[in-house]
C-alpha cells in the first residue's frame, strides 16, 4: 500500500521478542494519535484475576497458549486503534489469521537479543520463559522467522525512547498525527 494513502483509520498492533518495548511504544503511540491502547498481557492478567507468570507456572505453557488465543479473539472484538502483543502471540498461525482477519497492520519492533536480554533480565520473574540467557536467545532466533512475517519491520536501536520509538513509526506509516485529538 503507497504510504500517502493510507487510512487514519488504521488498527496497529505491534509484535516482537520480549523487551523490546512493545507496550511502552504501543502507549506513546495511542498518545500521540489521541487514541486508545490495549494491551493483550494486561488484558488476560485483569479478566483472569492471575499474572501470566503465574498460569504459566501453575497450568503450563500449552494451557496459557489456549487462553491467550481466547482473550486475543475478544481484544480484537474492541476494535482498538492500538494493540500490544505479547511476545509469542504473533508466532501461532491461527494467531496471525485472527489479527489478519480485524484488519490490523502488523508492526515487527526489532532489535538485538542483547537488548531484550537487558531488559529481560530487569523482570526476569514475570516471564517465566526467559528464565535463563542461552535458553531465550534460542527462542529469540526461532522466532525471527515469525515475527519478519509482519507487514513492517521496525528497528529500535539502543537509547530510543519509547516516543522516538512511536514518532518514528508514526512517520514511517505516514499516519497523521495531527487533528485527532
Ligand atoms: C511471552 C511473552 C510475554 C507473555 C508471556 C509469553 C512469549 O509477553 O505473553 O510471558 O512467549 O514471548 P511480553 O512479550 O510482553 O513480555
Amino acid at each position: 500500500m503507497l504510504a500517502s494513502h493510507r487510512s487514519k483509520d488504521e488498527k496497529i498492533a505491534l509484535v516482537g521478542f520480549m523487551g523490546v518495548g512493545k507496550s511502552s511504544v504501543a502507549r506513546s503511540l495511542a498518545s500521540i494519535l489521541c487514541c486508545e491502547a490495549a494491551d493483550l498481557d494486561e488484558f488476560i492478567e485483569k479478566s483472569e484475576k492471575a499474572t501470566i507468570s503465574a498460569i504459566i507456572e501453575e497450568k503450563g505453557e500449552a494451557y496459557f497458549r489456549d487462553l491467550e488465543r481466547f482473550y486475543l479473539s475478544e481484544i480484537l472484538k474492541k476494535e482498538m486503534k492500538i494493540l500490544s502483543l505479547g511476545g509469542g502471540t504473533w508466532v501461532f498461525e491461527k494467531n496471525r489469521e485472527l489479527i489478519k482477519g480485524f484488519g490490523y497492520t502488523v508492526i515487527w519492533l526489532d532489535s538485538t537479543f542483547e537488548h531484550c536480554w537487558e531488559n529481560i533480565k530487569t523482570a526476569a520473574e514475570t516471564r517465566p520463559l526467559a528464565k535463563e540467557r542461552e535458553k531465550t536467545k534460542k527462542l529469540f532466533l526461532e522466532r525471527q522467522r515469525f515475527y519478519c512475517l509482519a507487514d513492517f519491520r521496525f528497528y529500535v536501536e539502543a537509547g530510543m525512547t519509547p516516543n522516538e520509538i512511536a514518532e518514528a513509526i508514526i512517520e514511517k506509516l505516514k499516519l497523521s498525527s495531527k487533528n485527532q485529538c
